[in-house]
């Protein structure tokens, strides 16, 4: 559990989720080669990042941008200490992410049965039972699990989300083995008034330990939705180097959360995170030579 500092009522310390290599790359028109995603993720990670999100074992035609997951993912120099999540959508991507030698495994669903139905054809109910065996086998393997729920805030197709809905499938991904759930902004549609209450509801039933705020920085509010969520005592925040990526499946959903900008944010408040903000900003213009 993280250190609440006094007074302030904030976490003393964040843990950043790197997403870059994945929810960056997958939103950029270029195919970068893998040799250089390799070299992205082992810079973000010798940048101090405790989590750095590889890559996806989807349908190469859903995501084209990371077909290759099956060769990038061996060839990463794994830094000790620091955690590779794969995205995992059924069996067939969790066959690949065993035999690429993945230790960490997301499974990512949505509060909107509009969106999950565009992003992976499932309704949320079925999404939940395609993770069900994904998650069994993770745990028999002894690998760090994380849920995404998608459209928390405002959904692209549906408007409006509920926040019951976001911790019923919240609660249900916990249920099915999941240690951590990133909810998602995932549209940028959130102000921080949203993030307090979504988080309010959902600390009525999870452990703050176990809630990650995913933010897109559409609208530029990302920030003070990140301070929203600090004051809530949410102390896991994913973010993206340079700020690439989004979702293509969200149309209007470009930018996440810059990784550079969140450490600054963080330096500001006094909260420790780890990460070698200058060392982020370097991997993320090595890259951008590789996509121009
Ligand atoms: N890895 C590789 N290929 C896969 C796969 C996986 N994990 N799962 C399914 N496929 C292949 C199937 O073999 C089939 O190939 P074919 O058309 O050449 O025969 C094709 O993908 C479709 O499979 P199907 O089982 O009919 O699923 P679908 O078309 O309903 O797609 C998903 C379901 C989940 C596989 C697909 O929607 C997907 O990968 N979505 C990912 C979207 C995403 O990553 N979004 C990012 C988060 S914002
Ligand atoms: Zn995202």
């Amino acid at each position: 559990m993280s250190e609440t500092s006094s007074g302030s009522g904030r976490p003393r310390s964040v843990r950043i989720v790197e997403v870059g290599p994945r929810d960056g790359l997958q939103n950029e028109s270029a195919l970068v080669p893998a040799e250089d995603k390799v070299a992205f993720i082992e810079a973000l990670a010798d940048a101090g990042l405790p989590v750095v999100e590889a890559t996806s074992f989807v349908s190469p035609r859903a995501v084209p941008q990371l077909a290759d997951a099956d060769e990038v993912l061996p060839l990463v120099r794994r830094r000790p200490g620091v955690r590779y999540p794969v995205l995992v959508p059924n069996m067939r991507g969790m066959e690949r992410a065993e035999r690429a030698g993945a230790d960490a495994v997301a499974v990512f669903t949505a509060a909107s049965e509009a969106f999950n139905e565009r992003n992976i054809g499932m309704t949320i109910e079925g999404s939940l039972a395609a993770f069900e065996p994904v998650l069994e086998r993770a745990r028999e393997l002894g690998w760090w699990r994380r849920g995404y729920i998608s459209t928390a805030f405002g959904c692209p197709d549906a408007g409006a989300v509920v926040p019951a809905k976001v911790v019923e499938v919240c609660v249900a991904l916990l249920d099915l083995g999941c240690e951590e759930i990133s909810v998602g902004d995932t549209i940028g549609v959130a102000e921080p008034d949203d993030v307090r209450r979504v988080c309010d509801r959902l600390l009525d039933r999870l452990a703050v330990e176990t809630i990650a705020l995913h933010l897109h920085d559409t609208r530029g509010r990302a920030l003070d939705n990140v301070r929203a969520g600090l004051e809530r005592h949410v102390s896991i925040y994913d973010s993206s180097a340079g700020g690439t990526g989004g979702c293509p499946f969200a149309p209007g959903a470009p930018g996440n959360l810059a990784t550079e900008s969140l450490c600054a944010l963080l330096d500001g408040l006094g909260i420790e995170h780890g990460v070698d903000a200058g060392k982020v900003a370097a991997a993320a213009t090595a890259l951008r030579a590789e996509l121009s």
